[in-house]
């Protein structure tokens, strides 16, 4: 049986816990999808589901009488807390006869199917940024077709300390990934010599990136597919059944590929939420580190080394970087904030070591918590931990005499700094 044949639609009202629905349910182990209000009965009966849930209801249910006349299981008023998983658990079993049986190993048995009757005996290319979705869709289209996938890994030299290699070793010896890694450092710091201003930083660090991955994928001639890691959330930014399409949000790794390469999508992990991709890699046999990174921006290191990049100043900021993510695990503190990491100021201040004055940089310590990463608030660290990441920065990176923590909210500031 397909398992996702026994699924809940959660028809969206315009809660603003509309998601927040979708996951209570899957934490059932029931699949379900969302739907808008202005969903027809059509497409209800497209998605050939088992029971509906009606999120809460600001728009005051202007569903069709339709709708209602379907004849499927319909939960309304459902509590967002403790009461509600009980009220939920009955509504699926209950009264909708789940057999609450969906989880990841069969997801990912299932996705494995479903790739391979999409790709049938073709190729597929996949890029590789070190992040937790391209690791994932890369290890799953690998468990599906083996060596008919290509990944392309572009190191750009502005990538975190250990990260490069990480890539590297996981999908070419764990996972034996046909792996093309393009070393690139010093094609992007040759491009990005002399550049201070940060939008004309991303500019060439986009361009270059996308110059290197298209040149490698053309030499990969006979790829027809491309893997991408589009998931959930992108997919209900972009619009479901029965609601008005909002922006539609571009996934930014290939919105750049040249004209002439045509590729068609592979993206097995559109029904997921992120912390579902998460557990999906766990199931594959991702290394931990990889499948809890934190968010990293494509621009990488690039737009936390202020100012004009040069080798040494990256080289300086992955030292500092890699000691406030070592502390943050030692503390304990690694699951307790959405981003945290170093940047490098492009200040130099007067200090003293060893009875010596000095005259040296000086970094921030950036580190927030959010759900949505639109708003953010610092993290409010023990002393302590902030004490120890600033001694062993100051202590072991040479370079460095000062350490600042940022206390900035979103808005106004960003959560990165360039
Ligand atoms: P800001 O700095 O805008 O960041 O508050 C919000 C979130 O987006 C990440 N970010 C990026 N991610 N490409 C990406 O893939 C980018 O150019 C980029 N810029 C920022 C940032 O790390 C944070 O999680």
């Amino acid at each position: 049986m397909n398992i996702t044949s026994e699924k809940i639609l959660v028809v969206d009202f315009g809660s603003k816990n509309a998601q927040l629905y979708a996951r209570r349910v899957r934490e059932q182990n029931v699949f379900c999808q969302m739907v808008g209000h202005e969903v027809t009965v059509e497409q209800i009966q497209q998605f050939n589901p088992v029971g509906l849930i009606f999120t809460d209801n600001p728009l005051n249910n202007t569903i069709s009488d339709a709708v209602r006349q379907l004849g499927l299981p319909i939960l309304e008023g459902m509590e967002l807390t403790d009461t509600g998983t009980v009220q939920l658990s009955k509504f699926l079993k209950d009264t909708c006869k789940c057999s609450c049986t969906w989880t990841m190993e069969q997801f990912a048995q299932n996705a494995i199917e479903e790739i391979r009757q999409q790709v049938g005996t073709g190729r597929v290319v996949c890029g590789l940024s070190g992040g937790v979705d391209s690791s994932v869709v890369a290890a799953l289209i690998y468990k599906a077709i083996g060596d008919r996938l290509s990944c392309i890994f572009v190191d750009t030299g502005l990538m975190r300390k250990n990260e490069a290699e990480s890539v590297i070793k996981t999908f070419s010896q764990q996972f034996k990934t046909d792996l093309h890694a393009l070393e690139a450092e010093e094609l992007f710091l040759s491009k990005l010599a002399g550049v201070e201003d940060p939008q004309q930083k991303r500019k060439i660090i986009g361009h270059v990136f996308i110059d290197c991955f298209a040149q490698e994928a053309k030499k990969l001639g006979d790829a027809q597919f491309l893997a991408q890691g589009t998931i959930y959330p992108d997919i209900i930014e972009s619009g479901i059944p029965g609601c008005k399409a909002k922006v539609i949000k571009h996934h930014h790794n290939v919105g750049g590929l040249p004209e002439d390469m045509k590729f068609e999508l592979v993206e097995p992990l559109k029904d997921l939420f992120k912390d579902e991709v998460r557990q999906l890699g766990l199931v594959l046999g991702l290394p931990e580190e990889m499948v809890w990174r934190q968010p990293f921006p494509g621009p990488g290191l690039g737009v936390r080394c202020l100012g004009e990049l040069t080798k040494a100043k990256l080289d300086t900021l992955r030292e500092a970087d890699a000691i406030v993510r070592e502390e943050l695990e030692k503390s304990g503190w690694a699951r307790k904030t959405s981003q945290t990491f170093a940047v490098l100021l492009p200040v130099n201040s007067v200090g003293v070591k060893d009875g010596e004055r000095t005259y040296e940089n000086a970094v921030a310590i950036r580190s927030v918590n959010t759900t949505d990463f639109m708003t953010a608030t610092w993290t409010h660290f023990p002393y302590e931990v902030l004490e120890t990441m600033s001694d062993r920065i100051i202590a072991e990176v040479p370079g460095v005499n000062r350490v600042v923590y940022d206390i900035s909210k979103k808005p106004s500031a960003t959560i990165e700094w360039e």
